[in-house]
């Protein structure tokens, strides 16, 4: 049996837009001052998305809400200069269609059909589910499993959403091995974006390897964090020093 969390519920949050809130653990899927808000701006914006031509390479941890994917569709309709949108997202627990009702057009039924399809293929046995839109332009996998058990070397995504719920509730999603998976899935030019600050998860994004920089953070959130496989592709951005970090105490 595939999980349906009933606990989980529609949140309305400070610009009006919507995410998910998960009353046993009490946690939002997004912030709630602004759901699409903090989407636009640590996700699609910081990791320069939306500046690049042609193509978009996409992918992400957690799933989620779908706040991220329906965002990343709206602007690549948008958008005359690209033609295709590649977009790989990892959730080892996807909600389902219903929980994702609030989402309109074309960026939310593709969300709702990829989570149906999951819930009902053999009963979540079909960990991977592939869409493509009617006309071939927008090609999504929901890879439902762990992150640490997901293999996305070959997707070079030019932007990666590293979204899992925070350290206290989703250790496993903030360590140097998490970040060396995403830096395995990542185009050289890359950008991961995250909303977190850290110290420690700045360590961990440097211990894999990256580049790593901060950016303002959205509304009154004061930084968030940027890292790169390479450090071209963060230029514009307030380096860190990595030796700062790597001699940090945990
Ligand atoms: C903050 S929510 C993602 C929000 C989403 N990106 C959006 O825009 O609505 C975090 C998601 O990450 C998933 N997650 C956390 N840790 C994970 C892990 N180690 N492997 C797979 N999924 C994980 C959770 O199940 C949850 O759905």
């Amino acid at each position: 049996m595939t999980e349906k969390l009933r606990h989980v519920v529609p949140y309305e949050t400070g610009d009006g837009s919507m995410t998910l809130y998960d009353e046993e653990r009490d946690i939002h899927y997004r912030s709630f001052h602004g759901a699409i808000s903090e989407s636009r701006h640590v996700f699609l914006g910081a990791t320069g998305l939306l500046e690049r031509r042609h193509e978009w390479r996409v992918a992400e941890l957690g799933f989620g809400a779908a706040v991220n994917f329906t965002q990343t569709v709206k602007a690549f309709r948008a958008d005359d200069g690209v033609s295709k949108l590649v977009y790989h997202s990892v959730d080892w627990r996807p909600v389902t269609a219903e929980h994702l009702e609030f989402h309109q057009g074309e960026g939310g039924d593709l969300a709702r059909e990829l989570v149906s399809r999951f819930h009902s293929a053999q009963d979540g046995q079909d960990r991977q589910v592939r869409l493509e839109s009617e006309d071939g332009a927008i090609d999504v996998v929901l890879h439902a499993s762990p992150w640490h058990e997901v293999d996305l070397a070959g997707v070079r995504a030019q932007a990666f959403f590293h979204d899992p719920f925070s350290k206290r509730v989703n250790p496993d999603g903030w360590t140097r091995e998490a970040f060396a998976g995403a830096m395995a899935a990542m185009d050289e030019s890359g950008r991961l974006a995250t909303y977190s600050a850290a110290t420690s998860v700045k360590r961990a994004m440097f211990e894999a390897g990256f580049v790593v920089a901060t950016a303002p953070g959205p509304g009154r959130k004061r930084e968030i964090t940027v890292a790169s496989p390479s450090a071209q592709a963060l230029q514009g951005l307030e380096l860190l020093e990595r030796e700062k970090y790597l001699g940090a105490p945990q």
